[in-house]
């Protein structure tokens, strides 16, 4: 573990350990944030829900780092981070299929043709998501990127899941992303995904 994270051990999990893991997989309700940057959604979400228990995952060191000193500030139990590269999860990470919800906020959209293989939501990715979610269990994917709209839809109808809905009003956190998306007019579109 990287020095500046081991101060906070508590709200840190450690993917290379695993009893980590064992941990996380014990876990009666657990909801995942990809690409959770700082960490400000998923840190409202657990206080707005102290029996559930909550995983944000960043491959930034210094945007888990700084959610960690959040989560320590504000005293938060059931949210933990995890610094890694979504590209290598798997079902062994996640071997017990307790998953109910999967947040997916804003994710890089990368515009340029030459960089769109570096989209984490590819029918793949989706894939290993469907292996890892409970019967029932939910994706919420949100983007302000009308082309990424299009990409993600075209994924999901040739992934397992199949379906989506689009833009299901939901009560949920506002992200730092789309707090600035707003201040500057910026339509978000949303996508729900439930495993049926
Ligand atoms: C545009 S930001 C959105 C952050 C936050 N969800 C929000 O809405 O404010 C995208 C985030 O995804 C993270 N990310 C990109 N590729 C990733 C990967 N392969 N694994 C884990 N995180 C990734 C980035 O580091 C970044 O924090």
């Amino acid at each position: 573990m990287k020095y500046k994270i081991r101060n906070f051990e508590e709200g840190y999990v450690d993917p290379s350990e695993p009893n980590n893991i064992f941990l996380l997989n014990n876990k009666e309700n657990l909801s995942l944030d990809i690409g959770c940057g700082e960490g400000e959604f998923i840190i409202e979400l657990g206080k707005r829900n102290p029996n559930k228990f909550y995983l944000g995952i960043d491959i930034k060191y210094g945007r888990i780092l700084k959610g960690l000193k959040k989560l320590n500030k504000d005293n938060v139990r059931n949210v933990k981070f995890m610094n890694f590269n979504v590209s290598f999860l798997t079902n062994k990470i996640f071997f017990s299929k307790n998953i109910n919800e999967i947040y997916i906020n804003n994710p890089d959209p990368w515009p340029k043709d030459r960089h769109s293989k570096n989209r984490i939501l590819t029918k793949e990715f989706l894939d290993t998501l469907f292996s890892i979610i409970k019967k029932k269990g939910e994706i919420n994917i949100n983007t302000d990127s009308k082309e990424y709209l299009d990409f993600i839809k075209n994924q999901i109808s040739n992934s397992k899941f199949k379906e989506y809905k689009e833009n299901v009003n939901q009560n949920l956190p506002i992200t730092k992303f789309q707090n600035y998306y707003s201040s500057i007019n910026k339509e978000i579109h949303s996508i729900k995904i439930i495993k049926s």
